[in-house]
């Protein structure tokens, strides 16, 4: 037997390397080592032999069947290789060119932006909310006490649609829709698309932005100039001051915009203010049409360009270069 095995292993090394085709040996590996291959049929055998003569046997078997694979699959993949070569070279494929790369792309600015502030203000305990862009005329002005007359709401600044709906001018109506479901305290930031009527090369009539709102009991407007000067100096750098100028927005009292000074020498802004977001205590008038007692409450909101900030922090002039996509400003970012 012993003989036998070493013959069929030398024969079949043998007729291996004389094979020329990838299916050829396919059939050679199954003759051999296949359910019922040659080889196996002595891995059989060794079982019926007397035990003393079993190991040495078995080991045998086992070592020419090793021996045998290892040749098969040398050869395999020299056929392999010599068919995906004469393949190229018949179609004319020079594999030694370098391989087209596959561009892999990564977040807008406005999205770093946007996701930048919410990772900050998530510190605080702000989670995030979303309205529909979509808005009644009620959520977007009556609720946040905007009157009839306001300018804001003039043809000329609005899209509106029928039925007393509009794309919305801001994103403080998500405030609205908030207190009318939720109960206090409320800590919340929401971002999205907001829509006007205005186009020139610092303004788009799609544009986003980021509401906050922060209601609790005895929530002061030094909560307010505490928290927003931790964000813009975590935003923007320490070391550029942040200033307060009272202003008015009819859904707060009081209210404030909020700049700050550009601080770095090599830039010709530096030195020059900048505004940044408009903010307030949240007005009475707003927590009565939601239902919240202004007697027990108080709270500070505050609203962002997003665009503004992005074109700020990055130093863009032209806002269309946010929106045209060309990948050579894209992948700055
Ligand atoms: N909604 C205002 C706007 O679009 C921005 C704003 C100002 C939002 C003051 C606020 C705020 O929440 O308190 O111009």
């Amino acid at each position: 037997m012993e003989k036998e095995i070493l013959e069929l292993k030398d024969n079949y090394i043998n007729s291996i390397d004389n094979v020329n085709g990838l299916s050829e040996l396919d059939l050679i590996k199954s003759k051999v080592l296949g359910k019922n291959g040659e080889l196996t049929r002595f891995l059989k055998q060794v079982s019926s032999l007397p035990p003393e003569k079993r190991p040495v046997m078995g080991q045998l078997v086992n070592k020419a069947k090793s021996e045998i694979m290892a040749i098969l699959s040398a050869k395999q993949s020299k056929l392999e290789h010599a068919r995906l070569h004469s393949k190229l070279s018949k179609d004319g494929t020079d594999a030694s060119l370098p391989g087209i790369s596959v561009k892999k792309g990564h977040l807008h600015p406005i999205s770093l932006v946007i996701r930048e502030i919410v990772t900050l203000f998530d510190r605080f305990g702000f989670t995030v909310k979303e309205g529909p862009d979509i808005e009644s005329e009620e959520f977007n002005f009556e609720a946040l006490n905007i009157g009839k007359d306001h300018p804001a709401r003039d043809m000329h600044d609005t899209f509106y649609l029928t039925n007393k709906q509009l794309l919305r001018t801001h994103t403080s109506p998500v405030q609205i829709r908030t207190m009318l479901n939720e109960k206090p305290p409320l800590r919340i930031l929401a971002p999205g698309k907001v829509y006007r009527y205005d186009a020139d090369t610092s303004h788009s009539p799609v544009f986003h932005q980021i509401e906050g709102l922060y209601v609790d009991k005895n929530v002061t407007l030094a909560d307010l100039k505490g928290t927003l000067t931790t964000f813009l100096h975590s935003f923007f750098g320490q070391d550029y001051d942040v200033r307060f100028r009272s202003s008015y927005f009819p859904f707060t009292e009081p209210s404030v915009e909020v700049d700050v000074k550009w601080n770095d020498p090599g830039s010709k802004l530096h030195g020059k203010w900048f505004e940044v977001m408009g903010a307030g205590l949240v007005q009475r008038e707003v927590f009565r049409q939601t239902k919240i007692d202004p007697d027990l409450y108080t709270g500070f909101a505050f609203g962002m360009g997003i665009e503004r900030l992005a074109m700020l922090k990055y130093q863009i002039n032209d806002i269309r270069l946010l929106y045209e996509n060309d990948s050579r400003l894209l992948k700055q970012f």
